[in-house]
């Protein structure tokens, strides 16, 4: 953390002039400076920089700001990134709270271009002419140009190549953006291409605040049939299963109101977010998975689940249930009528008909129960067994102790099952994911093959994450504590997500946690090269997990007895093996640019 009068001082000496004029020519006009605009096209400069005043405006595009928004908005820095950037051209000296010298980010270059995109795509739903069919769209969806501003929509028009040339132009890289989908690439057309065309943007922000990817939805004029939502790939910034659409705007709201409110997609949350409802996120177009819950879990331990209600709807409902019970949040499933959602709920009944839809949300338990008694199990001696079958591994994923207790009690008096016989049925089947310290090992490191690192990567990333509270947050946007295989390593790296400036273990640390601990605080990694061993680390970190979850989903198909079950397994199981190609390539294709030494190899290759 920098202190504000530092950030202060930073400001007033720094020279807006010189730090603009790196990457944008300035012409002197009286006591301001001005160019054309680097935030969008145009022929005559409306960019003014003021420099006795400290700040600088389009009067094309509105854009404004200060030293640190120019920096954080053209080239992607993160807040404290762009403090250091200026106080190091101004001969501050920051004094971080680990006390060792700033580093670049090496993931910068991509930050670089989805601020750029952003921007851009932006610019194309504010252009009068390109911009018409998507504000006509979005208008017909009761999504204004304010609301529209509010959520930093923006629109990819439908052309083949209006992002590249402009990005080229720009002088981005486009093997970076290749890797990033915003452009595309085939057999036939060797031209690359953009990936989104003709589709509404909605940028997806890490927890930190940085654009780390997009989702385009179609919109009905678009030529051709594409799938209705477009979403980024999977990237060194960008992980779907890890980060949760609306977060970093609707983290305060949560904290204030003591709850989150799960939606299905983006519209649903723009939507709701937009007339009031403001602690919404969504999954990026998969299921809630066990990450994203942890990563909710920080700010909240209560979530109303905001899904269709058909089938597919309900089951997605249930299935978030058990995540969100196995990371120790309590949620429950508010009940809209068929076919609606709560985008068009709120559209017909205002914010007060989803207020009242709200207060009579239902816990996910009851709402079962309720289920299973609508459809009769509870009428026979055999359905009811069937209803209980049911309901365990509801009753497994509960964590919290309190509620587990009460569940148990409930499933009990539907069921005319005693708690003790319940409790029997529960311990049968071990949870699919052992959290707790000191439980039985996790099946799956017994017999991984698994790159064999462990400790050092994790004990790794935790020494660099004790550096600074920047740290613990790109932390945060790659890693959960779920990949960590060394349990003491992952109450760690909880501990310093709860409290990242956390320098000593909390009571309620197990002792060998604590004590680790303790070894990482007086032994910290003498990093020249903290990035690397960062990226590396988690790179490592995020391989293991996945060969440890591939090796668990093995031992479960082995175990299954159901075809149908099976095939699902299988399914997840090929995700899976997928999802460490892809994270290996990408790694290999980043360090590839990123090492010289790589790079000439690379290259003698060709
Ligand atoms: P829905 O099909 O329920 O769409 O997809 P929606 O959110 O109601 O959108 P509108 O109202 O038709 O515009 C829910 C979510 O599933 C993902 C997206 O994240 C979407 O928000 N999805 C859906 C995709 O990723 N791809 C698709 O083709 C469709
Ligand atoms: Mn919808």
């Amino acid at each position: 953390m920098i202190p504000d009068h530092i950030i202060d001082e930073v400001r007033d000496r720094a020279d807006i002039v010189e730090i603009i004029g790196e990457s944008v020519s300035l012409k002197k006009a009286g006591r301001e400076f001005k160019a054309n605009c680097p935030f969008h096209d145009e022929k005559t400069p409306s960019f003014y920089v003021v420099p006795h005043k400290g700040f600088y405006k389009c009067f094309g595009c509105g854009k404004a700001g200060s030293v640190f928004d120019f920096l954080m908005e053209r080239q992607g820095m993160d807040f404290v990134e762009a403090v250091k950037y200026v106080a190091a051209r101004s001969g501050i000296e920051i004094q971080e709270v680990s006390g060792r010298k700033p580093e670049e980010d090496p993931n910068r270059p991509y930050y670089e271009i989805t601020a750029f995109a952003q921007n851009w795509f932006r610019n194309q739903l504010l252009d009068e002419r390109v911009g018409q069919d998507a504000r006509t769209y979005l208008e017909s969806r009761g999504i204004d140009a304010e609301v529209a501003e509010r959520f930093e929509l923006g629109y990819a028009p439908d052309e083949w190549r209006a992002f590249r040339e402009a990005a080229v132009k720009h002088g981005l890289e486009e093997q970076l953006m290749l890797e990033l989908g915003l452009l595309k690439q085939s057999e036939r057309s060797k031209e690359p291409y953009d990936g989104f065309r003709g589709r509404v943007m909605f940028p997806i922000k890490g927890v930190s605040g940085r654009v780390v990817a997009f989702g385009g939805r179609i919109l009905e004029t678009t030529s051709g049939d594409g799938p209705k939502y477009i979403n980024s790939p999977e990237t060194p910034i960008y992980h779907k299963g890890r980060n949760l659409y609306g977060l970093s705007r609707a983290k305060n709201p949560i904290r204030r109101d003591g709850q989150a409110l799960i939606v299905e997609g983006y519209m649903d949350a723009v939507s709701i977010a937009a007339v009031g409802f403001e602690n919404v996120v969504a999954p990026l177009g998969t299921a809630l998975t066990p990450e994203q819950a942890q990563l909710l879990s920080r700010y909240t331990k209560r979530v109303l689940l905001l899904y269709d209600s058909d089938r597919a709807g309900l089951k997605a409902t249930f299935k978030a249930g058990d995540v969100l019970l196995e990371s120790g949040v309590h949620p429950s499933v508010v009940t809209f009528p068929e076919g609606e959602d709560p985008d068009t709920y709120v559209r017909a009944h205002g914010p007060d008909g989803l207020s009242a839809l709200l207060k009579d949300s239902m816990d996910v338990m009851d709402r079962k129960l309720q289920i299973l008694g609508d459809k009769s199990y509870f009428s026979s001696i055999d359905r009811r067994r069937s209803a209980v079958d049911r309901l365990l591994p509801t009753l497994r994923a509960v964590i919290d102790p309190t509620l587990r207790d009460l569940y148990v009690d409930r499933v009990s008096k539907a069921t005319g099952v005693q708690p003790g016989t319940l409790l029997e049925d529960m311990k049968k089947v071990p949870r699919p994911t052992s959290r707790s310290l000191g439980s039985r090992p996790d099946e799956s490191s017994r017999v991984g093959h698994a790159p064999s690192l462990k400790g050092g990567a994790e004990r790794h990333l935790l020494k660099v994450m004790v550096r600074g509270i920047e740290w613990v947050e790109r932390a945060a946007e790659v890693i959960s504590s779920e990949d960590f295989e060394d349990p003491y390593h992952r109450a760690i790296f909880q501990a310093l997500l709860d409290d990242p400036e956390a320098r000593v273990p909390l009571p309620s640390m197990d002792s060998v946690a604590a004590q680790r601990f303790r070894e990482i605080l007086v032994d910290p990694e003498e990093l020249a090269h903290g990035n690397e061993i960062f990226s590396k680390a988690v790179k490592r970190i995020r391989v293991a997990a996945l060969h440890r979850r591939a090796k668990h989903l093995q031992a479960k198909i082995e175990r299954s007895r159901s075809e149908k079950e099976k095939l699902e397994l299988v399914i997840e199981k090929s995700h899976l093996a997928a999802e460490i190609r892809e994270l290996d390539e990408n790694y290999w294709v980043s360090a590839a640019r990123r090492s010289p030494d790589d790079k000439n190899l690379n290259e003698a290759k060709t």
